[in-house]
Formats: C-alpha cells, structure tokens, sequence
C-alpha cells in the first residue's frame, strides 16, 4: 500500500492543466449503453472510477478500452443484465446501470450499494423513478431486481434534488414510450452535460440546469462518434485551494469557470487574490491570513458538498472561525480528526462544524478516509510545517489522475511511498 508524503510550507508556482471531469463521464459511459453503436469520449480521466465503470460494461458483455485519453465503449454485445455487489460496493456509480439496462432491454439486476464512509447514500428516489416509469421493482438477496415490457414516460417529481436519481430517470425515459417530465431534478453541471451527450445519441430532451427536465421518448439512439467531455470543477477547486493555502503564484488551466462562481465568491470574500482569464484562473499571493468564510454544501448551484473538506482545510488556517454546514452527506467529516491532528481546531456538532482558525499547522502522521477528505489532507499538508504523511491515499486515485505529480510540478515537495508494514 502507498502512503503519501508531504514536505509542507512551499509556495507553490507555475501552470498546471484541470483534467476531464469524473462525475461527468460516469453518466455518459452509462448513456452510451443504450445505443447498438459504439461511442467515444474523449479528455477523460484516468481515474480508478472509470477503470471500475469499463470492468462492470465488461461483466455486462459491452467493451470499454481507453486508447490515449479516449474512451471507447461498445455496447452492441449485452447479454448479462447483472451489476454484482463486489463491483457496486467499490463504486456507487454502478447503479447508473440501472436506468439504461431497463430501458433498453427491459430487465435488470444490480446490487444495492448499502452505506459508505460518507453516509447512507439511499437509492429509493432512483426505485421511485424506476417504478413511476411503469417498472416492476423487487429487493431480493441484497439485489435490486427491475424489469418492464416497455418502460412508459410519467411525471415524477422529486422530493429531493438527486444527481443519481436524475441520470438514472434520464436514461431510463429516453427510450419509454411517451414524455417525462422530472420535477426539482438535479441541475448539477454533470446532469447539464449528460443531457448534451443524450441529444448527440438523437434523445428528446430538455430543460438542462433548470430542474425540470421534459424528455420524449424515442425507438432509437445512435452512438457518438467523439465527446469531449467537461473539464473537472473539483479537481479545478482542489488545486485552486492548494495555491491558494500556499500563498502561491499558479495558473490553472482548463477550468469550467461557470461551474464555480459560489467558490470563487466564497475565495474573494476570505481574501485570496486571483483573476479569472478565459478558462484559466490565475492565483497570486496575498498578505496575511485569510478571513474565516462559512459555506453550507448544497445542490448546484449551492456550494458542492465535493468541495467542503477542502474548504475546510484552507479556514484551518483563517482568521476568525468559519462555520461549515454539510447537508448533502450525513457523515462527511471524516477529515475532521485527522485536520486535528495537523493542529487545527475544529468542532463537530451534528451537521455543523466550526473551525476556529489557527495560526499554523504542523505536519503529523494521518490517514486519509475517502476520496475528497484524501485531497483536503494534501492541503493542508502542503501548508503545514513539516513532514505529513497521509496513510490510505488510495482513496484519491478513484477521483484525481495524478495529483501528486501536478503538484510537484508546481514545486511541492510530494511524493507517493510504500508504507511500512507494522
Ligand atoms: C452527490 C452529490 C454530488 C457528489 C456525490 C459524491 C449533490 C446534489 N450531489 O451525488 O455532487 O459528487 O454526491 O459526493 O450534491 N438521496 C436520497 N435517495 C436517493 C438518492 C439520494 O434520499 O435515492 C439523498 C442523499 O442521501 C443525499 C441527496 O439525496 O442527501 C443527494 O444525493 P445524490 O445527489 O443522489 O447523490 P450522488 O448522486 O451520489
């Protein structure tokens, strides 16, 4: 197992490039099963997500190789209709099977995908959709078993604005006969560019990115012959952060600047310095600390729940304390103890946080629990004097392509190590 280890307190400099978006191409690589025709997408990244999403296509009987940053997935060969629990359970986006496999063959069998670090993650929303669609939905050994003649176009209306449950509704509809309509549907930027692919596939669908999403079903989608998919606005915030908490010069590139305006407010009102250029934002140093700016996780346009532990990791260090409210994910502060750890100080009260901010924090030893709390400890790590060695930063490979090499290329003193066995 590898271990990351950080030599904190360099201010970082030079130009680093945001990669594809992950939780963009997930829905798309699902979308593209309901065509017979092949689709590529292109500017993907080379995430374990993916790599899991394309080994699932393959028990499904559908290839999905990836030839230099292009992903090629081939649907045409289907013929198991089950996503298997040891495959979910490593990835949740394995339930956006669900949507097309009904869709287009009328049956299928996916593993429910149970808890996970950051909170229950329910899939009932996405079984409601499933069943207003005229779908027979059975719970049995663990497994969600869905099957339908033709699935038929319906109202549903969401009580919760859901990304799954969205993509898994969209990519059920676009083949039922007659239109649907979903109601307080996501309006995430991941929903806004699934639908782009779907209309490439010739699906009848609109009202991206403003919660109601009316779609009229058709017999027949066609594959994408090239997609390119959006840049990552996490990953754009994540190392946005990281210049910023080192009071670095950096311009990062490719960035899907629409994507981030309540982040970029929030950056402006805490008092860091950056100009937006085109697709590129261009940090500069600034004096003393930053100011503590609270921030409650939201739907799109709200601030992302995948940008609050970094967040947090950048108000260890403000002045003043910061208020951090998470209502996305019940258990999402995992980081908490560890940032801790680093010398930060932070209280926990149910869905709240509040983080009082310190002067500096101190390289420490600790253990990183999911994938975005991974990214938060990379911060603060790269600001804290000292060494910090983060344990189990596996979690960052199923959401960042090469984090750490971006990062030292930018001059921090970075590198992945195996960990000494105890
Ligand atoms: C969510 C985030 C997404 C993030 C991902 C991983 C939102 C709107 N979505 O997407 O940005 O990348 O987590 O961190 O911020 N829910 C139900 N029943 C369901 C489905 C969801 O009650 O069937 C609830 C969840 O418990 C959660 C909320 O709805 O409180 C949003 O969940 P959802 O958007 O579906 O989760 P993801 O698609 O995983």
């Amino acid at each position: 197992m590898k271990k990351m280890v950080i030599r904190g307190g360099r201010a970082l400099k030079g130009t680093v490039r945001t990669g594809g978006s992950k939780n963009a191409t997930l829905p798309i690589m699902a979308a593209a099963l309901l065509s017979d025709e092949p689709s590529t997408i292109s500017g993907i990244p080379m995430v374990r997500d993916i790599r899991t999403m394309s080994e699932l296509f393959k028990i499904l009987g559908a290839n999905a190789y990836v030839d230099s940053n292009m992903l090629h997935v081939q649907p045409d060969s289907i013929k198991n209709f089950s996503a298997p629990y040891d495959l979910v359970k490593t990835m949740r986006a394995s339930i956006y099977v669900l949507g097309p496999l009904l869709g287009k063959y009328g049956k299928a069998k996916v593993s429910l995908p149970g808890g996970c670090a950051i909170g229950l993650r329910p899939i009932d929303l996405h079984l409601m959709a499933m069943k207003k669609l005229g779908a027979k939905i059975e719970i049995k050994h663990g497994y969600v078993l869905a099957s339908a003649k033709k699935l038929k176009g319906a109202r549903i209306v969401f009580p919760k604005a859901s990304l799954g449950a969205t993509v898994n509704a969209m990519l059920a509809a676009v083949l039922a006969q007659g239109r649907t309509i979903l109601e307080n549907a996501s309006k995430e930027p991941e929903i806004t560019e699934c639908i782009n692919f779907l209309k490439e596939m010739g699906a009848k669908i609109e009202g991206a990115g403003t919660g109601t999403i009316t779609i009229a079903g058709v017999k027949k989608l066609n594959g994408v012959k090239k997609y390119n998919v959006i840049s990552d606005r996490i990953e754009a915030a994540t190392l946005i952060a990281a210049a910023v908490i080192t009071k670095g010069s950096v311009t990062v590139e490719n960035v899907c600047t629409g994507h981030l305006e309540l982040f970029f407010d929030k950056l402006r009102e805490a008092g860091a310095k950056f100009e937006i250029k085109g697709g590129s934002v261009i940090v500069k140093p600034y004096k003393g600390r930053l100011k503590a700016v609270g921030i409650t996780t939201e739907p799109y346009p709200g601030f992302p729940t995948d940008v609050q532990a970094q967040w947090m990791a950048l108000m260890t260090l403000a002045q003043g304390d910061t208020i951090i409210k998470e209502k996305i994910w019940e258990n999402r502060f995992m980081h908490v103890p560890e940032l801790s750890r680093m010398g930060a100080d932070i209280k926990i009260d149910g869905n709240t946080c509040i983080v009082a901010g310190v002067k500096k924090l101190s390289g420490a030893s600790v253990m990183a629990s999911d994938l975005r709390a991974s990214a938060a400890l990379i911060i603060a790590g790269l600001a804290a004097e000292g060494e910090t060695e983060i344990r189990r930063i596996y979690h960052l490979e199923r959401g960042y392509e090469n984090l750490e090499i971006k990062l030292a290329g930018l001059g921090a003193n970075i590198k992945l190590e195996n960990e000494d066995s105890i």
